[in-house]
């Protein structure tokens, strides 16, 4: 496998594709059994990577503990994944792209781990041609920096000869931070009972308590590698600036080594994470209401996603909100004991594309007979500061485009051979920018010609990692878990994976007494 760690973007990023299979089991119960069955309910406000880690994990901890139990899942929409979703390209569900992110690295273990156990096979970037850069980073004049080839950054001669030590100090120091966040995957540390104490105890505190830029000044890192390399990559993965990111969530953007995806969609193991845990699993279901009872259960109301009128009542002992509160629209009775913070989200527009047109020379400031690099990561030109806009997207106007791959359009009887891009930017694409970038008549008209097919997305994708010492409590309250905690903290597949799995180890403790 040849992977393009600088092809990373979106690299330990939060969304999957769906699973568009509903399923609704019952779980079968040992009738041997004679420990009382504990009901969970998870509910999945946009279910991700948490919420059937957490199913996948309790189910795994309470069989080897031989606790009966009965996972119900609650999902809002009509599909597991939520936000996260595959997109069928010219309507095609037998050509699917991902609307977010796609890849997974070497670090993320527990992401690694079930790509095993569920023998799903994994594949790196394609590059597409010899032709031209494989990446460059635009600053909206010149490109800083473009590689012809794929490979780590860290293998790039090319790399340390522009940056001299830059890069050997930020990989020491990037093996550093991650050497301590893979501690919380071990005991002593895990399970962890709060996110700010395991945090403090593991040093990573002082590592979200700076910004990007700060953290990188503390330790000595260039200036010019930081803006140039790693804001791109910030930028690229979390639509973010150094002086406004945490030093942490820098770090992780350049923890790329071993970058792969799943074959078919990195969905595919959270979909059978979902189904190993054996949960009944209830789509198009909203959660209207989740009221603490005398006997301290929970009782969950539901409603059809376009009805008000009640569905249904369930009993719990447990419930997981696994997607963030302030998104939640649900009525908490009594109001928990801990409330999370509002936070605010970055509003991300994806827009995936496919044109007959390649990107445009003249746009990137290039001569025409030079070939634009398959992605276009971003960074801002030196004295241009954007550190406390949340935008913060700067005079390159997008954070990416990438040229995912060819594609044939044979619709209609065409047989045409195009391009599938992908943008990531804080604003709708409008035709002014599309006809730059695909080098047509300034205020032309695009037509299916040059555009063929479009789609747009917006995500609250994550959120603003603004440095931060505390985070949220794992349990708002007796019995009620919350897993978006982790999204402040490091906000990526993986480590909702992990928060799911830490909170099931919780909760099966806790059974066992
Ligand atoms: C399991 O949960 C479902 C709700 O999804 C409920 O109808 C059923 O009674 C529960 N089964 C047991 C054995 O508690
Ligand atoms: C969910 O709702 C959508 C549209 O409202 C519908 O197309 C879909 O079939 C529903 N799915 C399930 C599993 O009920
Ligand atoms: C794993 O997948 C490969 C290829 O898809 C298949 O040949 C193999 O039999 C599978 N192994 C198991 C244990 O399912
Ligand atoms: C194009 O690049 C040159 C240097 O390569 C730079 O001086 C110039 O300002 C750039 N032009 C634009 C329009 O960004
Ligand atoms: C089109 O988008 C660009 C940024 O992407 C913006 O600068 C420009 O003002 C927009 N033009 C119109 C006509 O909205
Ligand atoms: C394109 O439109 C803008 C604003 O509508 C105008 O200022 C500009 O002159 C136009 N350019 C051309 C080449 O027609």
């Amino acid at each position: 496998m040849k992977a393009h760690s600088i092809l990373v973007y979106a690299s330990w990023l939060v969304y999957a594709p769906s699973a568009l299979a509903s399923r609704d089991q019952v779980v079968l119960k040992d009738p041997a059994a004679t420990r009382a069955t504990k009901n969970v309910a998870i509910i999945g406000e946009a279910l991700e990577y948490a919420g059937s880690s957490t199913a996948y994990f309790l189910q795994k901890y309470s069989q080897e503990r031989g606790i009966p139990l009965n996972i119900t899942v609650y999902e809002r929409d009509g599909h597991i994944g939520g936000r996260s979703i595959t997109v069928g390209v010219y309507g095609d569900e037998q050509n699917p792209v991902e609307l977010g992110a796609s890849i997974f690295v070497e670090v993320n273990h527990n992401l690694m781990n079930a790509a095993k156990e569920f023998n799903l096979s994994t594949s790196g970037i394609r590059e597409l041609s010899t032709e031209g850069p494989v990446l460059g980073i635009w600053n909206g004049k010149d490109f800083v920096y473009t590689q012809n080839s794929g490979g780590s950054w860290w293998d790039t001669a090319k790399l340390f000869w522009k940056y001299g030590l830059a890069p050997l100090k930020t990989v020491k120091l990037m093996k550093a931070t991650v050497g301590k966040f893979l501690k919380m995957y071990e005991e002593p540390y895990f399970p962890w009972k709060s996110l700010s104490h395991v945090a403090y105890e593991l040093g990573l505190t002082a590592v979200t308590a700076s910004t990007g830029e700060q953290f990188l000044d503390q330790n000595g890192i260039g200036k010019l590698f930081a803006q140039d390399i790693i804001q791109a990559s910030t930028r690229v993965n979390y639509a973010q600036n150094l002086p406004l990111i945490h030093g942490l969530e820098a770090m992780v953007c350049m923890a790329t080594d071993g970058a792969q995806a799943i074959e078919g969609g990195n969905w595919r193991i959270f979909s059978n994470m979902l189904a190993a845990s054996q949960a009944t699993v209830l789509l198009n279901r909203t959660v209207s209401k989740v009221e603490r009872q005398e006997d301290a259960t929970y009782m969950i109301s539901t409603k059809g996603t376009e009805s008000s009128v009640t569905l249904d009542h369930q009993t719990f002992d447990e419930v997981v909100l696994a997607g963030p509160y302030q998104y939640s629209r649900i009525d908490f009775e009594p109001e928990p004991r801990h409330l999370p913070d509002s936070i605010p989200y970055v509003q991300l527009h994806v827009t995936l594309f496919t044109s007959k047109h390649k990107l445009s020379p003249r746009a990137f400031n290039l001569s025409s007979d030079e070939v634009v690099p398959q992605v276009v990561l971003t960074t801002l030109p030196p004295g241009e500061h954007h550190g406390s806009d949340p935008a913060g997207v700067g005079s390159p106007g997008f954070f990416s485009i990438s040229l995912l791959r060819p594609s044939m359009d044979t619709r209609e009887g065409k047989d045409e051979l195009e391009y599938l891009y992908k943008v990531f930017s804080p604003t709708p694409l409008n035709e002014t920018f599309m006809a730059n970038i695909l080098g047509l008549a300034e205020n032309r008209t695009i037509s299916n010609a040059d555009v063929s097919w479009m789609y747009r997305k917006v995500w609250n994708s994550y959120p603003y990692e603004y440095p931060r010492v505390t985070f949220e409590e794992l349990q708002l309250d007796d019995g009620l878990w919350y897993t978006a905690g982790i999204e402040s903290f490091i906000s990526t597949m993986e480590t909702s994976s992990l928060m799911g799995k830490n909170i099931a180890r919780l909760m099966v403790d806790a059974w066992e007494g």
